[in-house]
């Protein structure tokens, strides 16, 4: 699939997403305000399934997980602790022309071969360049402009022979940039009436230190064995420099994080069977197994804690990208925290008969991401049926069901009124008696249904009414009382 494909693909999720009352621009009627967005009707209702179901799969379901809600508003030294006031900044330049300031991988990176003089360049992780030079790289594209450096010349051949020649302004090419100053990614705020520096925080950019610094209040209330888990899901915030490719990375996002607390020596072992587990629910939740990766993370990617970190990819229309990150953090956090506060945040082992700081696996996943990948994922279109739809599992599908009268007439609408109530206390349902049944289908259809019911004249005379399934259009027809046990059972 060529750029262009891709980028249309992503257009029409984004169109479709509107249309349907998936994803809205945020503030839309003011000109919109960047990397933000509002979720919709269906969209809240996705996003609640998708929660829904990690929430159970996580916390519900295990005896060792228990759940958490902490504030989004926490102490200053919390954030001195986790690392994030010092190191979780982005190096951002200033372009001296027109004065764009942007982040310095983004820039477009001019490369050239020390051996033949051949010069490329890298622009949105895409090559440019002489036509003639860039064939030679046989569509070759990386995520990251370094990983060119050192790298083979695909003209010559010489080994480690492509250097970095210059870094040039994204809008107007010009390399003259200021030197690249780092750019904190927390938004800050006053608390208090007092705007001085005594009084600033921050809003939090993970929810994982809320877990970290309730450690010991959850553990003790909960009188918690290693190993065992905390869970939250909230919402985090991050003055993204970069923001790009709709709700993949806003300024404003949930997360669904799992702090599993183990002795350290069983880190490893816990790292896996959590890579394995949530690779397994992206799965659970429909998600094409194709379409999904891990990629482990090089050295020189690793945060500094971290001893071993694992991204679950998604094939995005726009390439493969981090969907959630699984890691090893060892005792990093707990041991900040011991530190900064001064307050014993440890677990008495009691075969070892003595207190150790436990060492923490973590399961890091994005709602709005994940809400990303279940639209791309499901998104087709059907050209022999001439329709858009949406195959979402049955299981996050916002609505289940709709139940339509064939015509507005002869009492077809009273009989569909009536098992739309009766399903209505089970299962999100929709009644629609707007134009044709085809359109109504259609609607349906892009929306993510799985399942259509319509009452017709038969209907009247025996009860029974047909149920048609969205992804193989297949219909049956079936007793209108047996129509509840019948959906669901296809969404289990
Ligand atoms: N506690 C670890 C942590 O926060 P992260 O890799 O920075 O790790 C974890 O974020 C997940 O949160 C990502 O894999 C992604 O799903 C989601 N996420 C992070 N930044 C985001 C953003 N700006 N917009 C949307 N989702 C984001």
């Amino acid at each position: 699939m060529s750029r262009n494909q891709n980028q249309s693909e992503m257009d029409k999720i984004v169109s479709l997403a509107k249309r349907r009352g998936y994803i809205f621009q945020s503030s839309e009627i003011y000109g919109g305000l960047s990397s933000c967005y509002d979720y919709g009707p269906l969209g809240v209702e996705l996003r609640k399934n998708i929660k829904e179901i990690w929430w159970n799969d996580i916390v519900t379901s295990r005896e060792n997980v228990v759940g958490m809600d902490s504030g989004i508003l926490m102490h200053p030294k919390v954030w001195e602790a986790s690392g994030h006031v010092e190191n979780f900044t982005d190096p951002l330049v200033d372009c001296k022309q027109c004065k764009n300031r942007f982040r310095l991988d983004k820039g477009v990176h001019k490369f050239k071969c020390t051996n033949c003089r051949m010069k490329f360049h890298v622009k949105d992780g895409k090559i440019g360049g002489r036509k003639k030079y860039r064939e030679c790289f046989d569509d070759l594209t990386a995520s990251e402009p370094e990983s060119y450096v050192n790298s083979t010349c695909p003209r010559c051949g010489e080994e480690e022979s492509i250097v970095l020649d210059k870094i040039a302004c994204p809008k107007c090419g010009s390399a003259d940039l200021t030197d690249p100053k780092q750019f904190n990614l927390m938004f800050k705020t006053h608390y208090g009436a007092s705007e001085d520096s005594a009084h600033k925080i921050y809003l939090r950019p993970e929810t994982a230190q809320g877990i970290f610094v309730n450690y010991a209040n959850v553990a003790n209330s909960a009188r918690a064995k290693l190993p065992f888990g905390i869970a939250q899901i909230g919402k985090a915030f991050r003055n993204e420099v970069t923001t790009r490719n709709f709700i993949f990375r806003s300024r404003e996002f949930e997360q669904m994080e799992l702090e599993f607390f183990v002795r350290p020596q069983e880190s490893q072992k816990w790292h896996k069977k959590w890579i394995e587990s949530r690779l397994d629910w992206y799965k659970k939740i429909g998600i094409k197994e194709e379409n999904l990766q891990l990629r482990e993370h090089g050295e020189d990617e690793l945060a500094h804690y971290a001893k071993s970190c694992f991204d679950v990819e998604y094939k995005f229309p726009f390439g493969w990208s981090e969907l959630e990150g699984i890691a090893d953090r060892q005792t990093y956090d707990l041991q900040q925290h011991i530190d900064h506060s001064g307050t014993k945040l440890t677990y008495y082992d009691q075969d070892k008969e003595e207190h150790i700081v436990p060492a923490v696996v973590e399961s890091s996943a994005g709602v709005d991401r994940t809400m990303l990948t279940v639209l791309s994922d499901a998104y087709w279109e059907d050209e022999e049926n001439d329709r858009v739809v949406l195959s979402l599992s049955p299981k996050i599908a916002p609505i289940k069901a709709a139940v339509f009268p064939l015509v507005n007439r002869e009492g077809m609408p009273d009989l569909a009124r009536e098992i739309f109530k009766d399903l209505q206390g089970d299962i999100p349902v929709e009644y629609d008696d707007g134009g044709s049944i085809g359109r109504r289908y259609r609607r349906q259809d892009e929306a993510g249904t799985p399942f259509c019911i319509t009452v017709d004249s038969q209907s009247l005379e025996d009860e029974t009414v047909t149920l048609r399934d969205r992804d193989s259009l297949e219909q049956i027809r079936i007793d209108k009382d047996n129509l509840l046990k019948e959906i669901k059972s296809r969404i289990e």
